[in-house]
């Protein structure tokens, strides 16, 4: 691994994906949970999969094949593929398949979990003198420098910055990473992420670490994620995409958080139980100030989709 220091965004693409970069040696579920560890996130998608009468779905960084698993008992006859860089799970059923790179075609469905917050973007800060400059990042502790000045339409549209110390992740490389993927696909695309709009961009950016089961100091040597909130206005207006958040995407799709009635209690306890635990799930994927508040970037070239915003 390169030890001076780098631009955040080289530094970043070398920590997640060199040959011992951290997607390569380790799976995202060993360091933490995302909405596919919730069983009912699968039902919903596998309901938005009939509803599309999708034959073939692909999962874009698939991480271990979680979704893929329970579509797989959800939906039988449909064709199931994950798009990931590290190696095919051993115990995955034969009939996922798994592709390293993205198919040059890809339909009916299409389905990316938290994959474009680990897309690496330049990093900028708007120095003393209120000059905006790259940030370089030293590999191995995570000490930071600032670099050349920077400049860049897409900053000036999508996340000006006037104040000495505010930072931002520049989103120009998340767009066309997404753009890339929806050019592909004749069908459903749906991005699922964490996000912020022009309304509530964060002063000083979003760049995180997690290793563990825990947010850990933010450095780029491999040994943890990096991320950072995806500026999703920015992406939907480069593909066309409708934004919704997770909790009305699923609503629409019939998730309900709401406790089964009690009276379900003496008349069927089994079903009382599955009700509450049912519920349960969905009140976690739906949740405010958690999963319900990330966004969907749902684009539908055979109108199937039928998720409004
Ligand atoms: C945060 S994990 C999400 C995993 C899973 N979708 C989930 O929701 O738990 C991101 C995954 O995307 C994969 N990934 C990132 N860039 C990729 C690329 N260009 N091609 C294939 N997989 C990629 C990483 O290896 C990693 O497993």
């Amino acid at each position: 691994m390169t030890t001076g220091p780098l631009p955040w965004r080289n530094a970043w693409t070398e920590a997640l994906y060199a040959e011992r970069g951290f997607f390569r040696t380790s799976r995202p579920a060993d360091h933490f949970r995302t909405s596919v560890h919730v069983g009912a996130f699968a039902g919903a998608i596998a309901e938005l999969v009939r509803r599309a009468d999708a034959r073939r779905v692909h999962d874009v960084g698939a991480g271990g094949g979680e979704l893929l698993r329970a579509l797989h008992e959800l939906l039988p006859g449909v064709q199931l593929v994950g798009v990931e860089l590290a190696e095919r799970p051993s115990d995955l059923p034969d009939a996922i398949e798994w592709e390293e790179e993205l198919p040059q075609v890809m339909d009916d469905f299409v389905i990316a979990n938290e994959w474009l917050d680990n897309v690496p973007c330049d990093v900028v800060e708007v120095d003393d003198a209120g000059v905006v400059r790259k940030v370089l990042v030293h590999p191995a502790t995570g000490e930071e420098t600032l670099g050349d000045a920077y400049s860049l339409q897409w900053l000036d549209t999508w996340w000006p910055l006037t104040e000495p110390g505010q930072r931002a992740e520049v989103g120009l490389m998340r767009d066309g990473a997404w753009n890339d993927v929806v050019s592909r696909v004749r069908g459903i695309t749906i991005a699922i992420d964490y996000g912020h709009t022009r309304d509530d961009r964060p002063p000083f950016g979003t760049l995180r670490s997690y290793a563990d089961g825990r947010e850990v100091d933010v450095v780029p040597d491999g040994s943890r994620d990096i991320t950072a909130h995806v500026a999703v206005d920015s992406v939907a207006a480069t593909v066309g995409a409708t934004l919704i958040r997770q909790r009305d995407a699923l609503a629409q799709l019939g998730l309900d958080a709401s406790r089964p009635p009690l009276d379900l209690a003496h008349s069927d306890p089994s079903a009382y139980v599955r009700g509450l635990a049912a519920a349960g799930e969905a009140g976690e994927l739906m949740a405010r100030g958690g999963l319900g508040d990330f966004w969907w970037l749902v684009t539908d070239t055979l109108g199937h989709g039928r998720l409004t915003s």
